[in-house]
């Protein structure tokens, strides 16, 4: 027995029904149809429908336009574009374009959700002048040897959801449905590569087509197989491989259901958050923006960026940071930042330069020897003068309303939005509308 009874009970929950993948392809012939009819490209369904390997229930359908190579990149954008809407209006209103590398439509045909990506048909995978011109050789690796792993391929795309890792953009920074494909094939098959999983370290190396040709020091290195020079797995951080090897060891110390199903997270009302804050005595402040027009993969990065940059300017004011983090949503973003303290005393200790430092140290007396501005000093501690002087600022709110924050290296998007506008939340104000879910968890 491949499964186990949970498994099998699982499986039946998830397998796609003929009926919903035989209407996805009907679909799907029309638009490859018409793409053909345009005679500008040729139409190719890709990804986990293509596949068979989408989960029950799973609506988004994946139709790429194959251009000649030697259109020039303006020209595949604008022709590309041009395209698709034509055909997608055929269908529906429901439409919008949206960006990656390079812009492509998205549109809602009744349920079903279809995005038609232009791309160059290249000869080779490492001919490719895009991202997305690789996705019709991955469709060709794994339709050609999935079929015997289909379901343990459905297994680990609805284990590693439930999990809350599944997902190669740049909140999630987890596991893409292609990753998950190669590591079924790589291992074979969804309880071997649990047991192998289990005994991972970060650094792990898979190169299954055993022809890397560039290094990579992401966490998790598994080498496309259709690319000597990409890891696959280059979304995965540090922290998501690690709940993957701990969601591993514990399935298979005691398998149960709610390895995949996720229960849902329980938010919190105002008024538990108002307990818990009292009850930590700790100092929450949150930064809240409007979220800059850009997509996701670019602004997450830089909120990433800018959280780190203002914990340092914290640190340098001498607040003690203990955990920070941030999330985006449609139209803002927050940053939130727990002290141990708001409020440091106005007293700050001044280092100067090393006593024998001579010429240094004179003029460092000099400057500070009977000054108001100074409570004690200059004395010599640890081989330096120094003085104890006033704090600028004694409030953490004070520092992160201030200018100081602009000369911190902010994501320039972040940045741009901040300069307009963002406004600074102290304790119970950080329970901020639409944050909900984040401030929970
Ligand atoms: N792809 C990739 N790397 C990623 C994301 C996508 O190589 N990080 C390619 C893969 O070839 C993938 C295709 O783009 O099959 C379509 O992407 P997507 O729809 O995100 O993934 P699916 O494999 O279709 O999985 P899902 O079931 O989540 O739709
Ligand atoms: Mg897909």
């Amino acid at each position: 027995m491949r499964f186990t009874r949970l498994e099998e009970a699982v499986l039946e929950e998830i397998r796609p029904t003929s009926e919903e993948l035989d209407r996805m392809y009907r679909l799907a012939e029309r638009l490859m149809a018409d793409i053909r009819a345009s005679g500008k490209a040729e139409g190719m369904m890709v990804g986990s429908v293509a596949r068979k390997t989408c989960v029950h229930g799973d609506r988004d359908l994946d139709v790429f336009m194959l251009f000649d190579p030697d259109l020039p990149r303006e020209d595949l954008e604008r022709e590309g574009l041009a395209l698709a809407w034509n055909i997608a209006k055929k269908y529906t209103e429901d439409i919008r374009e949206k960006y990656a590398e390079h812009p492509y439509l998205n549109a809602r045909i009744e349920d079903l959700d279809i995005d038609l990506v232009p791309c160059y048909k290249v000869k080779e995978a490492r001919g490719i002048q895009s991202a997305v011109d690789r996705t019709p050789f991955h469709n060709r690796y794994i339709s050609a040897c999935i079929g015997e792993y289909t379901d343990d391929v459905l297994l680990l795309k609805q284990f590693v959801k439930a999990g809350g890792i599944y997902g190669s953009d740049q909140m999630t920074e987890g596991f893409a449905g292609y990753l998950c494909e190669l590591l079924v094939l790589h291992y074979g098959g969804f309880h071997p590569l649990l047991e192998a999983a289990a005994r991972w370290k970060p650094g792990m190396f898979i190169d299954i087509g055993q022809h890397a040709a560039k290094w990579f020091d992401e966490p998790l290195v598994v080498i496309d197989p259709v690319d000597p020079c990409r890891n696959v797995s280059a979304s995965v951080s540090e922290t998501k491989l690690l709940e993957f090897i701990e969601l591993c060891l514990g399935y298979l110390k005691s398998p149960s259901k709610w390895f995949f199903y996720r229960p849902p997270i329980c938010i919190l009302t105002k008024g538990q958050v108002g307990d818990l804050l009292k009850g930590r005595e700790s100092a929450f402040l949150a930064i809240t923006l409007k979220t800059p027009p850009y997509i996701e993969d670019i602004v997450v990065p830089q909120l990433r960026k800018s959280l780190n940059t203002l914990v340092d300017l914290l640190k340098r004011h001498e607040f003690v940071v203990s955990r920070a983090d941030t999330w985006m949503l449609e139209d803002k973003c927050m940053l939130l930042f727990e002290l141990l303290v708001n409020t440091l005393p106005v007293i700050r200790y001044h280092a100067g330069p090393p006593v024998t430092a001579h010429v240094n140290a004179t003029k460092f007396i000099e400057k500070y020897i009977g000054s108001d501005a100074i409570f004690a000093g200059p004395y010599i501690r640890d081989g330096r003068y120094g003085v104890e002087l006033k704090r600028k600022y004694r409030h953490a709110l004070d520092l992160l309303s201030s200018q100081e924050i602009f000369a911190t290296a902010l994501g320039k998007h972040v940045k741009h939005s901040m300069k307009e506008e963002f406004t600074v939340h102290s304790g119970l104000e950080c329970w901020q509308e639409g944050f909900e879910p984040f401030l929970s968890e």
